[in-house]
């Protein structure tokens, strides 16, 4: 695996490939992330297995977090990213400074819409779809990647960083990777790592939690009787009474996330975050 840390570097690295298939991160990688390295080796191999390349990025983003948010102590695990990378069919990793992404203040940025980047994450982050959209946009003219992978995990980032990608007519291929989890159905995150040993055997409610508000979902609708607000309420207690603190449990559609007001036949998503202790996680299950 060739690591470069400048544009161009990166440029000239990528110069001979016939089809580049892009992983961005902010490292301290986890398998969700190898899945989605491994998806893109295997795309480059079936489209374009001479000279087509895969490449990964590794950069702790500071215009995605807040001010309280945790840009100072985000765990970056370097040297193991780099080997997982390579066994896992890297061939370029970009793994810039700030300094190399970000010469100056960054003051040219991507404004996503409010419909769907102010609400849920970005109700609670405000900003942060900003920062993220700032950053892929300036990634993928970095890379000029064909296809790049991003986790559902991340479900409202996916959708913006696809209608950014669609709004700005970027060549691009958006395929979206299913959520890594633990075998007692947590999913993976570089944030699990802040948790304690008990708040780890614990973390896994909230997806307990947003299977329960998807049975109920389901159920409302088949009853043709589906009272949203008072199904997320009673999650949200059910999360509260262990000791959480839930920003949001919520039943949304598929295609835009937005609310439903009673019972809806399109495919629907239902998305949590809450933290627990001081860990902010979050999650969700495609209804
Ligand atoms: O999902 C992430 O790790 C980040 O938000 C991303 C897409 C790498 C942008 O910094």
């Amino acid at each position: 695996m060739h690591i470069v840390h400048t544009i161009d570097d990166l440029r000239r690295a990528l110069k001979p490939a016939a089809l580049r298939a892009f992983v961005a991160t902010m490292g301290n990688l986890h398998q969700g992330h190898l899945d989605l390295m491994q998806m893109a080796r295997q795309a480059v191999d079936a489209r374009a297995p001479q000279g087509g390349m895969t490449v990964a990025s590794i950069f702790v983003n500071r215009l995605q977090f807040g001010p309280n948010e945790d840009f100072d102590t985000y765990p970056r695990t370097f040297e193991r990213d780099c080997e997982q990378l390579a066994a896992n069919g890297c061939d370029v990793l970009f793994a810039p400074s700030e300094k190399d992404l970000y010469p100056e203040p960054q003051v040219f940025k991507v404004h996503p819409p409010a419909d769907l980047a102010d609400i849920l994450e970005g109700a609670f982050r405000p900003g942060f779809f900003v920062g993220v959209s700032t950053v892929v946009h300036k990634l993928f003219n970095c890379v000029q990647p064909d296809i790049a992978f991003f986790g559902k995990k991340d479900y409202q980032q996916l959708m913006v960083i696809r209608r950014m990608v669609q709004q700005m007519a970027l060549p691009i291929e958006i395929i979206g990777g299913e959520t890594r989890r633990a075998e007692n159905g947590l999913a993976l995150s570089s944030r699990n790592g802040y948790l304690s040993t008990e708040e780890r055997a614990e973390a896994v409610q909230l997806s307990m939690a947003l299977k329960g508000l998807a049975a109920a979902a389901r159920a409302g609708n088949a009853a043709g009787v589906l009272d949203v607000t008072t199904i997320e309420a009673a999650a949200m207690e059910a999360l509260r009474a262990r000791g959480w603190q839930p920003d949001y449990l919520t039943v949304r559609r598929q295609h835009d996330l937005s609310p439903l007001t009673g019972p809806c036949d399109e495919p629907l998503v239902v998305l949590g975050a809450a933290k627990l202790g001081k860990t902010r996680l979050i999650d969700n299950l495609e209804v």
